[in-house]
């Protein structure tokens, strides 16, 4: 096997003050003949180009101490963040003159899984790097890339990640792989989607062998959610579709019988409305849309054992007590009322389903959501009324004026006004 140097490469696509933290790091391991590493998606990134990644270091031995050596070597720029003793692993940060730089410093390890689905438990620490990287998931997340000074950037790739990039390939390191942690069968499709790959065939067998199996229907789970997460907030088409086709949505809800042809208009809706999403929620758009033929008891079952938040919860029912009405009515103003109060993300997850209602869903937010009366409270008390539920109407009666275009000016207003009070 040929030795590959990705030191210009690693050079490529971080900045200047992470390659003089890794060399300071370099120097530290070397005090303790340490073998130290960059690992896993940081490795497979900086092979394809991706800049912007994680900066996981794996140290083959103890990395909290190596964390405590780096703190007294560096004592004026370096820092622990947070320890975690089970799992042998550290954060620290290097204040530098322009800019603070986080490693996530891990002692390599060997794992096992107690039974299907369960967290990782660890075996040992320190043990031999090829231990660390075999427990991974897929065969381009498997590689280490040397930060030791005499041999800085070569590649260690035990397990054939370089040629599957190369392939464009998603490929197990071993046949339990998805039965131990199901949740990687999302993370497949995650890569898939986000970089144009594929499951290679075996992977592919073990992928369909494990969801038919039903072992993992309904799993769900907080690592379930992270995945799915990063995965839609892709808002790729594809990312649905496969999700649907290939059965993947048994993980979160056997049940789910959503068809595939929304996943095109899911995609192309959140592109149009963009400007009212925020980016990191485009998830629950998909997950809406999934989940929108069920009942709201059985989406608070979903959302419960996905540990969504109360606001992602809320987004989603929302979302379900819009489908449920029905009457949109003509006028400007019984757009308004039927839309009012109801978050974008939910008015676009019952766009998706109703695409009917489109004229009426641009005229409310692209219009409607936004005007506003110059009357308040206040004017009304300076007019010489009493506060009290009359406001209220007042108030309403002008908008429902003002938004059926009745009124324009703030003189019309206060003419309106006066004619309201007489
Ligand atoms: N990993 C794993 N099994 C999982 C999750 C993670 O084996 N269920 C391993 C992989 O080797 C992965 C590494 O832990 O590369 C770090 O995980 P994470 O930060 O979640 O993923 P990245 O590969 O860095 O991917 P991303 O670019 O999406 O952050």
């Amino acid at each position: 096997m040929s030795v590959k140097n990705l030191k210009k490469e690693l050079e490529k696509v971080v900045t200047e003050n992470t390659i003089k933290v890794l060399y300071l790091c370099s120097e530290a391991a070397e005090k303790l003949s340490l073998r130290l590493f960059l690992i896993g998606g940081a490795v497979r990134d900086i092979i394809t180009g991706k800049d912007n990644f994680d900066t996981d270091i794996t140290v083959q031995g103890n990395a909290i101490e190596f964390a405590h050596l780096l703190e007294q070597n560096y004592p004026n720029i370096c820092k622990i963040k947070e320890i975690h003793e089970s799992f042998g692993t550290v954060k620290v940060v290097f204040a530098l003159s322009n800019e603070e730089i986080e490693l996530d410093i891990a002692s390599t390890r060997k794992e096992s899984y107690p039974y299907p689905g369960s967290l990782p438990k660890v075996d040992e620490i320190g043990c031999d790097l090829y231990y660390d990287v075999k427990r991974r998931d897929f065969s381009i997340n498997s590689m280490a890339l040397s930060l030791n000074k005499e041999n800085f950037g070569v590649l260690t790739d035990y397990l054939g990640g370089y040629d599957d990039i190369q392939q464009k390939k998603i490929r197990v390191l071993h046949e339990k792989s998805f039965v131990d942690d199901p949740t990687r069968i999302i993370r497949a499709l995650k890569f898939r989607v986000r970089f144009g790959y594929e499951l290679e065939e075996n992977t592919k067998n073990l992928q369909e062998n494990c969801l038919e199996s039903g072992m993992f229907d309904n799993f769900c789970g907080e690592r379930i959610k992270s995945e799915l997460k990063q995965t839609f907030n892709l808002n790729k088409a594809d990312a649905m579709e496969i999700f649907i086709r290939e059965n993947i949505y048994r993980l979160a809800d056997k049940d789910i019988k959503i068809s595939e042809i929304l996943s095109k208009s899911c995609e192309s809706t959140i592109l149009k409305y963009f400007e009212y999403i925020n980016p990191d929620f485009i998830w629950l758009i998909y997950l809406g849309v999934l989940l929108s033929d069920f009942s709201k008891e059985k989406i608070a079952h979903i959302t419960q054992k996905l540990y969504l938040s109360g606001m992602e919860t809320n987004i989603l029912m929302e979302a379900k007590t819009l489908l449920e009405k029905t009457d949109c009515g003509l006028t400007n103003f019984e757009v308004y009322e039927f839309f009012e109060g109801f978050m974008p993300k939910s008015i676009l997850i019952c766009l998706i389903k109703k695409p009917e209602l489109k004229e009426k869903v641009d005229l409310y937010l692209k219009e409607l959501k936004n005007i506003k009366i110059h009357t308040t409270g206040e004017t009304l008390i300076n007019l010489g009324l009493k506060p009290g539920p009359a406001f209220g109407e007042i108030l309403r009666k002008l908008l429902k004026a003002r938004i059926n275009g009745e009124i324009f000016s703030e003189e019309e207003e206060k003419e309106f006004l006066k004619k309201i009070l007489r």
